[in-house]
């Protein structure tokens, strides 16, 4: 797995970025997200909403689905407010959080770098192949680069995390391209009214210090 990763990485920082293109916006989407580790054990795998205008996302990951999944969690993410919901549902409680760092998988930053298109699959066959961008981002929270893959129309598919001393990749499966329920992006009753904590100074928390 780690192989395949390194391969990947290597085949995209090779890749020569032909022409320049313009950020693109992913739409709404509901579906399912599994975020793999280096080793390649799965740490959270659960049903995703995400409000591409507002960009606000929540996960609630299941680890009753038949893999060896390492987190449970239930979060709330307004990116652009910059604050975190860890949601537990079973005892009404919750925790709020102030993030520092903004950056998540599913929306392509504005620093990110265009390097190229490819197709997965098939060029030739229909249905068999499927066309993605890729792109490049600085993620200094993280001390490190990601690599986002994209449909053409801009929904994310799969970002890979290269750190200091590990990888791992977010992948999104069974998109569908609304919000279903979009009470799942306000915030519960039981968690109105809460202070925000503030992380630790000289910290960058963010997003993925909650899966990762
Ligand atoms: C969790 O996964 C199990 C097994 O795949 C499934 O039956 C169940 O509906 C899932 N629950 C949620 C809330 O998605
Ligand atoms: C499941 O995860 C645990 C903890 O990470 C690990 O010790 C165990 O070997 C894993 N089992 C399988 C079948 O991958
Ligand atoms: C939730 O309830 C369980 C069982 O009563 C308890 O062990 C756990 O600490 C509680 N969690 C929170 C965040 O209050
Ligand atoms: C995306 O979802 C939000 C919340 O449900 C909704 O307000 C917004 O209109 C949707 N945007 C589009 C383009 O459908």
């Amino acid at each position: 797995m780690y192989t395949a990763f390194l391969i990947f990485a290597l085949m995209c920082w090779t890749a020569h970025a032909d022409h320049h293109h313009h950020l693109c916006r992913s739409s709404n989407m509901t579906g399912f997200l599994s975020v793999m580790g280096n080793m390649a054990e799965i740490k959270a795998a659960g049903q995703f909403t995400y409000d591409s205008q507002n960009k606000r996302l929540r996960f609630q990951t299941n680890t009753s689905i038949p893999w060896n999944v390492t987190t449970d969690q239930d979060l709330l993410v307004f990116f652009d407010e910059g604050i975190i919901y860890k949601i537990d549902s079973k005892n009404q409680s919750c925790e709020k959080k102030l993030l520092q760092s903004t950056k998540h998988p599913f929306d392509l930053p504005a620093d990110a770098t265009y390097m190229s298109t490819m197709i997965s699959g098939s060029v030739a066959l229909e249905g068999e192949g499927m066309k993605f961008q890729i792109w490049s981002t600085p993620t200094p929270n993280l001390k490190g680069n990601a690599m986002m893959c994209l449909t053409m129309r801009c929904l994310p598919v799969s970002t890979i995390y290269v750190t200091e001393s590990s990888m791992f990749m977010f992948s999104n499966m069974n998109v569908e391209l609304d919000v279903k329920d979009p009470d799942l992006l306000t915030v519960p009753s039981f968690c109105q009214g809460l202070p925000a904590e503030e992380a630790p100074e000289g910290t960058a928390y963010s997003f993925f210090d909650e899966i990762i």
